[in-house]
């Protein structure tokens, strides 16, 4: 069957994928309560319909993250993307680039800064978490310099990991047993195309960017290990100092979904933030994205440039984000599921489908540009609650 959007690559994302790896990308923290709130609510926010409003040439084109984009959306961070398609984040830099859209590489990622930097023109976007070796961290942010980054994306809703009950049952994480070890090969044969293409032909699978510090081997099992000892629950704002001090470029704050937090970020030098819960994967409990934007854009009085993650599925829910105060939306499980599916061209097609999708939804709501969708874009009643 064909593809026609992005909950049809999610499908095929499953059929391809060895289930444990499916699983990583497809899950939420505890009972997934957030995850699914992220979509739900989203789904839930009515727009206001309007007619006969000339709405011939639109354009979609905007400013994001310091620079011109094709449309409001970029590439969120996504660990271990070279598992999901061969040298996955290199296919999905070099797309998002034809396509005018930022992309994101995380610091969990399969290709390193030196392998995807060179593979793209512009300046990449570089996610780091705090880690606590600050000697390492100091080298990472000079090896982003060198590979050439502008923008640096620090995550700071993943001090700790949330347990992941989906992958503690595949066991992606925690003990492996033979018996489990067994059951994984198992997995993976039974899914031929990925094991070639991926298993054999897309190695080394390595975290690039953390290999120096594993001499150990920069394997899955070594990063589980090496996240519990390196990741920092001890981080204050003043440890976002010490980054700045040796950042002097944009610095994104992502994972901010409390309006004091969001003025603290302004405090902090920061020049956007994420609204986001890390796509329900850390604080189950925690509110939906869309429901804790409004507060937060209200928090900041327009000091900062303020994005939203969590949920997004198609162009009506990039306009559902917009309409709500984000001036841009990133793309977390959509282009994961699409990479998985058919590599870097599935991930462009993907974005072709979010723009027409997001066209329409502008057309049909009275709108030809970007910068003109606000709250009176949603229904009345809508905008009261929020
Ligand atoms: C993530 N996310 C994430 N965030 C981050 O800052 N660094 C990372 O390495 C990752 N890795 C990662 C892997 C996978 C498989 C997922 C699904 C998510 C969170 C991501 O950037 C984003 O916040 C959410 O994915 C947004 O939610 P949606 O679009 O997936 O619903």
């Amino acid at each position: 069957m064909a593809i026609a959007c992005i909950e049809d690559y999610r499908g095929a994302a499953r059929r391809r994928l060895p289930r444990f790896l499916f699983d990583y990308i497809d899950g939420g923290s505890y009972a997934e309560t957030t995850m699914r709130a992220n979509v739900a609510d989203l789904e839930r926010l009515s727009l206001r319909q309007r007619v006969m409003r000339d709405v011939s040439g639109a354009q979609l084109e905007t400013r994001m993250l310091g620079r011109s984009v094709s449309m409001p959306v970029a590439l969120a961070p996504i660990g271990l993307a070279g598992l999901y398609a061969r040298r996955g984040e290199v296919q999905a830099a070099r797309v998002a680039e034809a396509a005018g859209v930022p992309f994101i590489l995380s610091a969990s990622a399969c290709c390193g800064l030196e392998e995807v930097a060179p593979a793209v023109q512009a300046p990449l976007l570089f996610q780091l978490y705090m880690i606590k070796d600050r000697a390492f961290m100091a080298a990472l942010l000079d090896r982003a310099r060198a590979a050439g980054v502008e923008t640096l994306v620090m995550t700071v809703d993943l001090i700790i990991h949330s347990p992941r009950y989906r992958d503690m049952r595949s066991t992606l994480t925690g003990r492996q047993t033979v018996l489990d070890r067994l059951r994984r090969m198992i997995e993976i044969a039974r899914h031929p195309g990925w094991a070639w293409d991926v298993g054999v032909r897309g190695r080394p699978h390595i975290l690039g960017n953390f290999a120096p510090a594993m001499p150990g081997g920069a394997g899955l099992a070594q990063f589980t290990d090496w996240v519990s000892r390196n990741f920092d629950p001890s981080i204050t704002w003043d440890d976002l100092a010490w980054v700045r001090e040796r950042w002097k470029g944009p610095l994104v704050l992502k994972g901010i979904l409390d309006p004091d937090d969001a003025r603290l970020a302004c405090e902090a030098g920061a020049s956007a933030i994420v609204v986001s819960n890390h796509g329900g994967r850390q604080l189950d409990g925690a509110p939906s994205t869309i429901s804790a934007l409004r507060p937060v854009v209200e928090a900041v009085e327009g000091k900062l440039e303020v994005l939203m993650d969590g949920g997004i599925r198609s162009g009506v829910d990039v306009l559902r984000a917009l309409a709500s105060g984000a001036s841009g939306v990133l793309l977390g499980r959509a282009w994961a599921f699409a990479l998985a599916a058919g590599g870097g061209a599935s991930v462009s097609h993907m974005l072709e489908l979010l723009r027409h999708e997001l066209a329409v939804a502008m057309a049909l709501t009275g709108y030809s540009r970007i910068a003109d969708i606000g709250p009176e874009a949603l229904l009345r009643t809508e905008r009261a609650a929020s």
